[in-house]
């Protein structure tokens, strides 16, 4: 089930026998010139999507499809939230979910950029229940973030499709997995490097000055949709594996 695409009656009758649910979580930001700027967004919601085909228990709530990327703001179309605002607008995601009886909350991350602040939006809203002290009448909320490529066995498909130069940013198995989802946007460009450089980087000028066509170790012209489609159904079967167990914990 999609949010988006479900009535309210739809989701009160869910909430009778699930109280989770799948927030894909991401970034728009630039991939390099063959990477498309919603990657990181595109891949967990294309994953989760295909998960909760024909799977009554699975609901699958919006893309939260602006992250944080500061670092890449040297590229145009990169759009990012301060951590604060991106803390801020994840506590009021959940607090709206919870107002209607969702406890268990599985945001599925397409960015390692976000790792922190999603860490940090949790602490900040466990904190109001933790000041209230036992008698809280706010119900205990369960929040898990999972990268999509941390899930079991997809890193060992990514690895097998794609032995050598994966690096870290606009790498080939998560621009394959986009060009799976939209076979119309595959781009054919020479890239040079072919392998881009690797190090580190600090802000968004800094980052262009180090990594001048946005990628970081990667050779991503190994992307296909061949494998693109490998990767997704992989990840989507170990998906649901993992958010049924969290869902029933
Ligand atoms: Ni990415």
């Amino acid at each position: 089930m999609l949010l988006a695409l479900s009535t309210w009656s739809d989701v009160e009758a869910y909430l009778q026998r699930s109280r989770a649910i799948i927030l894909p979580i991401g970034s728009m930001e630039q991939h390099g010139p063959t990477g498309l700027i919603g990657t990181d967004a595109i891949c967990p919601e294309v994953i989760a999507t295909h998960a909760a085909q024909d799977a009554p228990d699975i609901l699958v709530g919006p893309t939260f499809n602006v992250g944080s990327a500061q670092h890449h703001l040297g590229f145009p179309g990169t759009m990012t939230l301060r951590p604060s605002t991106m803390i801020a607008a994840i506590t009021d995601w959940t607090h709206s979910l919870r107002r209607h009886g969702f406890e268990k909350l599985y945001w599925f991350n397409g960015h390692g950029g976000n790792v922190a602040t999603i860490a940090a939006a949790f602490a900040e809203i466990h904190a109001e229940r933790s000041f209230d002290g036992p008698d809280s009448a706010l119900p205990q909320l369960s929040l898990v973030q999972r990268n999509w490529w941390e899930l079991p066995t997809v890193m060992d498909v990514c690895r097998r499709l794609h032995p050598r130069n994966e690096g870290s940013h606009a790498t080939p198995s998560e621009v394959a997995v986009t060009y799976a989802a939209y076979p119309a946007q595959v781009r054919d460009v020479v890239l040079e490097p072919p392998v881009a450089p690797s190090g580190s980087f600090g802000d968004a000028e800094d980052y262009r000055a180090r990594f001048a066509d946005g990628r970081i170790g990667s050779d991503p012209s190994q992307a296909t949709v061949e494998n693109g489609r490998e990767i997704i159904e992989t990840a989507a079967q170990a998906l649901l594996t993992d958010f049924r167990r969290f869902a029933e914990s």
